[in-house]
């Protein structure tokens, strides 16, 4: 079920709940439905995709935040990239980053069709490579890679996060696994994680049973 350490799928919420809520949650655009469409017809592991609740979510934290710099890691086809992008202010910007060429080839292909070329820096290699020059006073940073560098990815990141801004980490409960009495070496990296942030006085946080579980953290 499992890619690169990635969240493939199944996840917690009852499948007839997600349907209830996506049917009283703003429909998603025509490019993002299309982008959904064809990551299923072309893409291996489809359900790596934020998909319509998640990128609503995520596209309304943007219209309250109202950023100027949004880092976002592991882009997979640039669902959550294009449901962000559609949502921020004039001036915003984006970094976005994916190791996978044939991942990276759909996403920018889409970032074209909607027009997002100049406001959307799309990175393809390994995030590690990216982060140290990243630029600093990011106000929103979606971090969804590779589950086992999530720590990593949060102490490199955080301190180029503005005061005030924010983080979310996707699939913190990982299909609920992080209650396993004996978990596996990917779930006890994310429960080590969970407990690195609610330990961090650095930050608040607030864990989302949303889809896989988000974690909003936000800088102090
Ligand atoms: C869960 S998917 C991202 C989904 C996407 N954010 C969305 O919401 O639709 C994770 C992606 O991270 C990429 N990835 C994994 N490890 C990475 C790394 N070290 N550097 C960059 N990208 C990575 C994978 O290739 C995959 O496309």
């Amino acid at each position: 079920m499992k890619h690169d350490n990635c969240k493939e799928g199944g996840f917690l919420t009852d499948p007839e709940i997600e349907n209830y809520a996506e049917m009283h949650t703003s429909p998603e655009s025509d490019l993002l439905h299309d982008l959904n469409r064809q990551t299923n017809l072309q893409v291996l592991m489809p359900r790596m995709l934020s998909g319509h609740l998640q990128g609503a979510f995520l596209a309304m934290l943007v219209k309250m935040i109202k950023p100027s710099f949004i880092v976002e890691v592991g882009t997979f086809t640039g669902y959550a990239t294009l449901a962000m992008a559609e949502a921020m202010p004039e001036n915003c910007r984006i970094t976005t980053i994916e190791k996978n060429r044939e991942n990276a080839a759909l996403a920018e292909e889409f970032f074209e069709k909607g027009g997002y070329e100049e406001k959307i820096e799309l990175l393809v290699g390994d995030a590690m490579d990216f982060i140290e020059n990243l630029q600093f006073g990011s106000e929103l940073v979606f971090i969804d890679a590779d589950k086992r560098n999530n720590k990593k990815y949060y102490e490199l990141i955080l301190p180029k996060v503005k005061p005030g801004g924010f983080l979310l980490i996707d699939n913190v409960l990982w299909d609920g696994k992080v209650l396993d009495e004996k978990p596996d070496k990917d779930t006890q990296a994310i429960i080590d994680f969970n407990v690195h942030v609610q330990n961090d006085s650095r930050v608040e946080n607030v864990l989302l049973p949303l889809r896989d579980g988000i974690l909003l953290v936000r800088k102090k």
